[in-house]
């Protein structure tokens, strides 16, 4: 194994968003406990709502949940309810939901794009940096994309339309799969391209049902795997003598009990000084 990454989204810290369900912090803790007891865990990425914005110092309250992780290895993409609190997370840049931000996160093996985007309107910048990104990663190595809100999902509280175009550049570029989160539960689709998109928003906030918005009959046929519960994603990056893996895992939260995997294959693995540049972005 060259990299292990740990991904969830929506811990709500302070508040689960209805105070239903299993309390958010409960949630949250039992997966910084798995990731902190994990030594092979490169980085952790939370995929946005880190914080309730209607909660009572939430941020302190996150930086208690999340104290056995280093600073330096956490990566945030900004969710709806960042937007609000206080500026106190060592490498978090707060943006605006419309003006937003971008960075990139390399570890070996893989490089991690983190949007800050809306869910209601696609700033034009993200569709520059995405074609930028595609182009800029090491040859042979993996491309993956993180947002909030999803693109494709069937849960209650519906799909980010607005981000189409975004979605159709994505089908033409070497990116290996997108995360998202907002929705909380998980699922995984094959979309436009036949990218993996992975929504795994259950780290806290109280789980949203799925196949329950007006998209749902669109969405089945493309979805290739659902959970309807708290859960939290591993990327672990293995390499061979000539192809690099990625599998993707999902866990329960609070169970630790796997209910899904992928595993992804860049079958022209490049080694430098090799040549060509010609890329296969297939994979499994
Ligand atoms: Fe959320």
């Amino acid at each position: 194994m060259i990299c292990k990454v740990g991904i969830y989204g929506d811990p709500h810290a302070g508040y689960d968003g209805s105070q239903g369900g299993v309390p958010s912090a409960q949630v949250a803790e039992s997966i910084v406990a798995r990731f902190s007891a994990d030594q092979r865990l490169f980085d952790v990425i939370c995929l946005g709502d880190a914080i309730h914005n209607q909660a009572e110092d939430p941020w302190i309250e996150h930086s208690r949940i999340v104290s056995g992780l280093a600073d330096e290895r956490r990566i945030y993409a900004l969710g709806n309810h960042d937007v609000g609190g206080d500026n106190g997370i060592p490498g978090w840049r707060l943006a605006t939901m419309s003006g937003g931000n971008s960075r990139v996160r390399s570890v070996p093996g893989a490089s991690f794009l983190m949007l800050d985007i809306p869910s209601n309107e696609l700033p034009l910048w993200a569709i520059a940096e995405v074609i930028d990104f595609a182009s800029s990663v090491p040859p042979g190595t993996f491309a993956f994309i993180c947002w909030h809100a999803p693109y494709y999902t069937t849960g209650m509280r519906g799909r980010a339309k607005a981000l189409f175009e975004l979605v159709q550049e994505i089908a033409v570029l070497r990116i290996d799969a997108v995360f998202s989160a907002h929705v909380h539960a998980y699922e995984r689709y094959e979309g436009a391209g036949k990218t993996p998109y992975i929504v795994t928003g259950g780290g806290g906030g109280m789980p949203h049902e799925l196949d329950a918005n007006e998209d749902t009959p669109a969405m089945l046929p493309i979805r290739r795997a659902a959970y309807a519960s708290y859960n939290y994603v591993t990327a672990t990056i293995t390499r061979t003598a000539d192809v690099l893996r990625c599998v993707i895992e999902c866990f329960d939260a609070l169970t630790g009990a796997k209910v899904d995997e992928l595993a992804l294959d860049r079958s022209q693995y490049l080694k430098p000084g090799s040549g060509t540049t010609k890329l296969d972005p297939d994979m499994e």
